[in-house]
């Protein structure tokens, strides 16, 4: 055991989780721990509630569960506030969304209707295919940040917490490139005053979540925090922030498939990779221009895990495809399917067929869990602006300036683990092994 190298705070008090959007995403999230809360559930697919980290060597046999090892906030001492659009409580926004059987719902319906959106910052110029009433006004954008940061305070003080995260689980907007006024604070601020359009609502958020020296993560694959005024704002206010992009479904497994593939040094021809979807953010996503942004953060994946600049004969010439179709009929149940041309030995061809019948909202529920966690521990350990070590929950993890992402979710996971055990002072593991065979 080495000495503890971080003072982390402990986790007293109650952790007030801010939820940016109450769509099918969170309200599966909020009903999830509510059910775990009252032992009906268990918290399948959350890492920080159900997954061990080995300590020490293999032969001390020490592997406790993570929420043992690191002070993470109990779910007990969670409390929830949302915004949204729509005046629609968490129950009606779970029927709404239809992930969950009605049952289950109305089981939890007491705890889900008392959780009701506060008026959001939104405009239609970022997201077309949505119109809701439940919506702030203010003479500029800075007015809209002041009053979200108001609301930040009073949720704090009615509920009595002690600190807060706040995750963007809302619709993804059209796709926005980093410009000159996203470049530093001063650009973005008089940004804000002037109601530039380079300014989305999600940024407006990030910024008053700053600001109010709140946590921020990112769960679309909006720009929203990763830009250079958001970064150093982050860095200089001590908030820890990550995203972008909850990754699930289709690029799990892409992450999961591709980094075995490059083991092998097995090449590829192509990925094609096409998906249908029916809720509402398969609506939303079959607008063009907030397809763009999906579709950027989709197709970062495959050339950092292959690396065709090092790797030309296998990686150099491969075509990847990504598509999303709404098909209503499926509702949250997407099923995508991946074509995947590979080569081996000799050059000889070899196809991969994936089909996928997924549940988008049952996959990314405990990823807000969990971000919400370890958000909150990074703060508690002093750990600010981009959070690397948590790109294992993302499609297009945030990084430093200059820096390419790891996609591998095995180099991810070990990341995240090696910095759980740097943050306890327990030694970190490179799986060298060679004590276990040394005179
Ligand atoms: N489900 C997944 O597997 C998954 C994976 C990766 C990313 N995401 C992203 O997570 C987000 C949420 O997904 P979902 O399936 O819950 O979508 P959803 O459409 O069911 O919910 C989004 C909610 O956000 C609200 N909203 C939109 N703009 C807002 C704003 N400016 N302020 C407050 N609320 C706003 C909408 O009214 C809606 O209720 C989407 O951006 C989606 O792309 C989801």
């Amino acid at each position: 055991m080495v000495e503890q190298s971080v003072e982390i705070a402990p986790a007293t008090g109650k952790l007030g989780i801010l939820l940016v959007g109450l769509g099918a995403v969170s309200t599966t999230f909020v009903a999830g721990v509510e059910a775990v809360r009252k032992g009906t559930a268990k918290p399948i697919g959350s890492l920080t509630q159900m997954g061990t980290i080995r300590l020490g060597k293999r032969t001390e046999h020490r592997s406790p569960l993570i929420k043992d090892f690191v002070p993470l906030a109990s779910l007990d001492d969670v409390v929830f506030g949302a915004w949204d659009i729509f005046t629609d409580s968490a129950y009606e926004a779970a029927l709404h969304a239809g992930v969950l059987e009605k049952g289950l719902v109305e089981e939890l319906r007491e705890q889900l209707d008392s959780l009701k959106p506060m008026p959001a910052v939104f405009s239609h110029n970022y997201v077309k295919r949505l119109n809701g009433t439940n919506i702030k006004e203010g003479a500029n954008k800075m007015e809209l940040a002041e009053q979200l940061m108001a609301d930040i305070a009073k949720f704090k003080a009615d509920k009595g917490c002690d600190r807060l995260v706040i995750v963007w689980a809302a619709s993804t907007e059209i796709y926005l490139e980093p410009s000159e006024i996203h470049q530093s604070i001063e650009a973005f601020e008089k940004a804000l005053y002037d109601n530039d359009e380079r300014i989305a609502p999600s940024m407006i958020y990030a910024y008053a979540a700053i600001k109010s020296g709140v946590p921020f993560a990112n769960g679309a694959p909006n720009l929203t925090v990763d830009i250079p005024a958001l970064t150093r704002l982050a860095e200089q206010n001590g908030v820890p922030i990550c995203g972008k992009d909850f990754k699930t479904g289709q690029t799990l497994m892409k992450t999961i498939l591709a980094p075995g593939l490059k083991a092998r040094m097995l090449g590829l021809d192509g990925w094609y990779s096409t998906n249908i979807l029916g809720n509402r953010d398969g609506e939303v996503l079959d607008d063009p221009e907030n397809f763009k942004t999906k579709e950027e953060s989709k197709l970062s994946v495959l050339e950092t895990i292959l690396q065709p600049d090092q790797h030309p004969d296998l990686y150099g010439q491969f075509s990847h495809v990504v598509r999303i179709n709404y098909y209503p009929p499926r509702g949250d149940n997407k099923e995508g399917w991946d074509n995947i041309d590979i080569f081996g030995w000799l050059g000889y061809k070899m196809q991969i067929k994936i089909d996928f019948l997924c549940r988008d909202s049952i996959l990314a529920a405990p990823l807000v869990l969990d971000l919400a966690l370890f958000m909150d521990l990074a703060q508690r350990a002093g750990l600010k602006g981009v959070q690397e070590w948590l790109s294992f929950y993302f499609k297009a993890p945030q990084t430093a300036e200059g820096l390419y992402p790891e996609h591998d979710i095995f180099i991810q996971l070990k990341k995240l683990k090696n910095t759980l055990r740097y943050l306890m002072g327990e030694e970190l593991i490179t799986h060298l092994g060679r004590e276990y065979y040394s005179e």
